[in-house]
């Protein structure tokens, strides 16, 4: 039986996440809230490796084997009754969400890139962020049409600063590296992807469903590893004559050590791309608050080759150039 003081954190942790869900989906607060106060599902929790107690995984989870509950009752029925099931999902998957949209807040910046370009994403989860190239955009000022008819096309606020494209990105080569790579003709690894979109977000699961569609016409190759080890490697594949670029977005998250994360920019460095990361506040060194913080809160910082240049939204949804 756990203490009652890892109940307490993990009580505090889902309240904590159900803050962030505010003015996203309003079910996922009250069901974070719900978990928070039910101490048989924090038990079940506390009984789980500490990574494993992400109220991401545990509300994919039900999603995917009881699909959307429409409050605590029927979300701690799930739980209760497919415990098994629930707990081997929990254990064999990571959060993995492959937001598409996030490349509208990428390809502003790829833009200013001498074409065509030679594209790695580490962390790719399924490689829906390799295919800038393929979506549309709106950035309301301007409209990028998608190249081909049924594409997504992401809506993205651009503030007056940010340079907008004019056309398609010119991409040669493409790659992905993940620890877990996600496939997307895979019917199991896509429901895992679609139960990972929170209800009541609008168009999310209809942009990721349209994203995939692409995706599935001509995958992406995204290669099992390691950031931390096997990017050299995969380098050293890109053809010559592109500009190369390694990026990645809402990755570094998962990479806890700092020093691993200051190593892994080295080798970035060490293979001569140009280096784009969107990433949380502070995650790339230099995008740590120095007295007062000038990021919006709760915004991933975009920077390229360690200097900030925009302000995003951690969705896509919206890029804010620095002057
Ligand atoms: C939240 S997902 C983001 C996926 C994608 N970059 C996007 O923005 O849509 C994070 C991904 O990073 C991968 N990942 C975490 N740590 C990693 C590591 N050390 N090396 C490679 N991939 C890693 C996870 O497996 C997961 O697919």
């Amino acid at each position: 039986v756990a203490d009652a003081a890892a109940l307490d954190r993990i009580a505090r942790s889902y309240e904590e996440w159900a803050l962030d869900a505010v003015g996203r989906s309003p079910l996922y607060v009250e069901l974070a809230r719900g978990v928070a106060r039910d101490r048989e599902l924090l038990e079940l929790l506390a009984g789980l490796p500490e990574p494993k107690r992400q109220p991401n995984l545990l509300l994919a989870a039900v999603q995917r084997l009881c699909g959307t509950p429409d409050g605590p009752a029927a979300l701690r029925a799930c739980v209760l009754e497919r415990r098994d099931e629930v707990v081997a999902l929990v254990l064999g998957r990571r959060t993995q969400t492959n937001e598409p949209a996030r490349c509208a807040t990428l390809v502003p910046l790829l833009a200013t890139l001498p074409p065509p370009l030679a594209l790695i994403e580490v962390g790719a989860a399924a490689g829906l962020c390799l295919l800038p190239d393929r979506y549309g955009y709106d950035y309301g000022r301007r409209r990028i049409a998608p190249p081909v008819a049924g594409a997504p096309v992401f809506a993205c606020r651009a503030n007056a600063a940010t340079p907008l494209p004019h056309g398609p990105l010119d991409v040669a080569w493409r790659a992905g590296l993940d620890l877990d790579p996600v496939d997307v003709a895979d019917p199991d690894d896509v429901a895992w992807l679609e139960a990972l979109v929170w209800p009541g977000e609008g168009l999310r699961l209809e942009l990721l469903r349209a994203a995939l569609r692409v995706a599935r016409a001509d995958p992406p190759r995204v290669v099992r590893g390691d950031l931390r080890h096997d990017l050299p490697a995969l380098a050293a594949q890109a053809p010559p004559g592109a500009t190369l670029v390694v990026f990645h977005t809402a990755v570094l998250a998962y990479v806890d050590d700092a020093r691993e994360r200051a190593a892994f920019a080295r080798t970035v460095r060490e293979t001569g791309a140009v280096w784009i990361a969107n990433e949380g506040v502070g995650l790339v060194d230099g995008t740590a608050p120095a007295g007062g913080d000038p990021w919006p809160s709760g915004s991933f910082v975009l920077t390229r080759d360690g200097r900030p240049v925009a302000a995003t939204d951690p969705h896509g949804t919206a890029i804010d150039w620095l002057a």
